[in-house]
């Protein structure tokens, strides 16, 4: 079964079959856990863009910044007319705070939620009816082939993937996941991205368990979502949303925690819950500058240049694949 699209798309959605398998393999193991892409479910990504706005998630914000203060740089970096492909679209906020800067051949929106995806089309299309919207549902993690684009000629293919969301998979997937945006863009393709940094662990944890809740309602939504779609009993009071910062790891971990002991039926397979277990939802990895870089080169990524707030909380980087305008103009960094 595929979602239903009304407006022209492609959709290359996952299954509920899949969501149905992924969820009893992670829950049937030692340290049970759900990946953290199905977190976004239509209340969830809507929870995810009411995070962008507490007082305590500096990382949208910082972003912004960024991009609002160093638009015109990164439109120079980036000369040329791009295909500009999104993973991960959600909102086109921020699309929208370098759109007078770049020139855009085409802009490809890749979203798992339908219904994000649609909203988000329509928005960008009343607001600029000129750019050329080519809208893609779909997993980014899983392969994805760009449709021909006969008509569209631009110098590059740029991927854009803000919001430090590659920060949510673990090293060796983040490797395997650039590889692939390597291979979407080719030889000369480029890649701009907001990666979060390293910082004490009062920061994250701040971040990650708001006062207002919203954090917590975000990662509580998931058992409604697993009830729903996955014919779970879960009763989301007898769970609490716990953060952890994992030093040596330089990650945030979101879990569920059970504050009894119970047995949950999941399609009708139990899994028993000690009190105090947890179901492991979410990593956010943490980069220093260099070991970001490092990361992307294993992708075949080098470095063309960087950006960062005055606090140094988050950087933007943009970097090219092969031979194509990559040479390392780190000396020439704003800060980095
Ligand atoms: C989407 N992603 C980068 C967010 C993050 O910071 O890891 C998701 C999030 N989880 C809790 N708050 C925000």
């Amino acid at each position: 079964m595929r979602t239903e699209m009304s407006f022209d798309s492609i959709d290359l959605a996952p299954s509920p079959d899949r969501f149905h398998r992924d969820v009893l393999t992670g829950l049937s193991r030692p340290q049970k856990m759900i990946d953290s892409k199905f977190l976004y479910d239509r209340r969830g990504s809507e929870l995810f863009e009411l995070i962008c706005d507490v007082p305590e998630y500096y990382p949208t914000r910082t972003e912004c910044s960024i991009l609002r203060s160093f638009g015109a740089e990164i439109g120079e970096a980036l000369k040329g007319r791009c295909l500009l492909i999104e993973p991960g679209s959600g909102s086109p906020t921020k699309l929208r705070l370098l759109r007078p800067h770049l020139e855009i051949a085409a802009y490809v929106p890749i979203e798992i939620s339908a219904a994000m995806l649609r909203l988000s089309t329509q928005q960008l299309q009343a607001m600029d009816p000129e750019l050329r919207v080519l809208p893609i549902c779909a997993d980014f993690t899983q392969p994805i082939q760009l449709p021909e684009l006969h008509d569209v000629r631009p110098s590059r293919r740029v991927i854009f993937f803000p919001g430090s969301t590659i920060g949510n998979f673990h090293p060796p997937d983040a490797v395997r996941l650039l590889t692939h945006f390597g291979n979407l863009v080719g030889p000369g393709g480029g890649l701009l991205i907001g990666v979060d940094r390293r910082k004490p662990r009062e920061h994250f944890l701040r971040a990650y368990d708001d006062e207002a809740g919203v954090t917590a309602a975000f990662n509580l939504n998931l058992l409604q979502r697993l009830n729903r779609e996955v014919g779970a009993d879960f009763k989301p009071q007898t769970f609490s949303h716990q953060v952890i910062y994992n030093d040596a790891l330089a990650r945030v971990e979101m879990h569920l925690r059970s504050e009894i002991t119970q047995v949950v039926r999941v399609c009708g397979t139990p899994f028993s819950f000690q009190e105090g277990e947890t179901i492991h939802t979410e990593c956010s990895y943490k980069y220093a500058p260099g070991d970001f870089v490092a990361l992307a080169a294993k992708a075949g990524f080098i470095l063309n240049h960087s950006w960062t707030d005055s606090e140094k909380l988050f950087s933007v980087y943009y970097l090219c694949q092969g031979d194509g305008g990559s040479r390392d103009r780190s000396s020439q960094m704003t800060v980095f």
